[in-house]
């Protein structure tokens, strides 16, 4: 017999942005050292990407290191950095079967010269699939996209070629590194932060947010298909009155 209750339907957003967090809270708990929480937050990026891309995300940005996190030990900060050079060779297949097409948000200048190299292997590589754009944010403040984008601008205006009247927020939005990707629909952080911590700051404007308590290394595809089905549930007015 139907209980007449209607299951809460599952509503895949158009463009997704993930700060994945508790890694280092998670390899407390299991006491172990912070860098097997990053270790292990490899295995849930591979399921997050590879679910959203089976569910037609056409977007996912994934906040792998912000500009803050050069603050970090640099013990830490190197660990990290081999975990992103390893992931990005070996689940190059991955992003290959999934026809994932990869791309690079942040800022380049501090970057290794080989994690430039492997990165850029890898968008060029990637560059011709048809499929879900994957943007990994390293090295990556949203205040610093905004400056970026304002100091391209300006240059512009310096040379004539655009007045202060003619900005607009599409200008704006088209000097971002990414114009093309749609803004977040969603935006999911793990491990019970409540805090956007300097991630699309003009991009989330009109996101919904879901805080997960799982910590990031748990995350697993039950934990991104609850996100969507939360996501299901929100009414988006976008300041409108419905
Ligand atoms: C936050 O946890 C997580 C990070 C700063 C790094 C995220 C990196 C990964 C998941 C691994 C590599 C990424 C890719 C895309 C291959 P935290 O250290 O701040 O955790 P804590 O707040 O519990 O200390």
């Amino acid at each position: 017999m139907s209980s007449g209750k209607q299951q809460p339907e599952l509503v895949v957003p158009r463009s997704v942005a993930v700060i994945m967090d508790g890694n280092g809270r998670w390899a407390k708990k299991a006491g172990l050292e912070r860098i097997r929480g990053h270790e292990r937050g490899i295995d849930a990026v591979r399921t997050t990407v590879t679910e959203c891309a089976r569910l037609g995300v056409e977007a996912l940005v994934l906040y792998a290191f912000s500009e803050e996190n050069w603050q970090r030990p640099q013990r830490e900060i190197d660990l990290l950095f081999r975990l992103l050079k390893r992931f990005l060779v070996e689940e190059r297949h991955t992003l290959m079967k999934n026809r994932v097409r990869l791309l690079h948000s942040g800022r380049r200048e501090r970057l290794s010269k080989d994690i430039l190299q492997v990165l850029d292997e890898s968008i060029a590589a990637t560059a011709g699939n048809d499929g879900m754009q994957l943007s990994l944010a390293i090295s990556y403040g949203g205040r610093q996209e905004i400056v970026d984008a304002v100091r391209v601008l300006a240059a512009r205006v310096q040379r004539g070629e655009l007045t202060p009247a003619a900005i607009d927020e599409a200008t704006i939005h088209a000097h971002l590194y990414h114009p093309q990707l749609p803004d977040p629909d969603l935006l999911i952080r793990t491990a019970g932060e409540r805090r956007i911590s300097n991630f699309l700051l003009w991009q989330v404007s009109y996101a919904e947010i879901y805080v997960s308590d799982v910590c990031w290394p748990d995350f697993r595809a039950e934990h991104l298909l609850a996100a969507f089905v939360d996501y299901g549930q929100r009414v988006r007015k976008f300041g409108k009155v419905l």
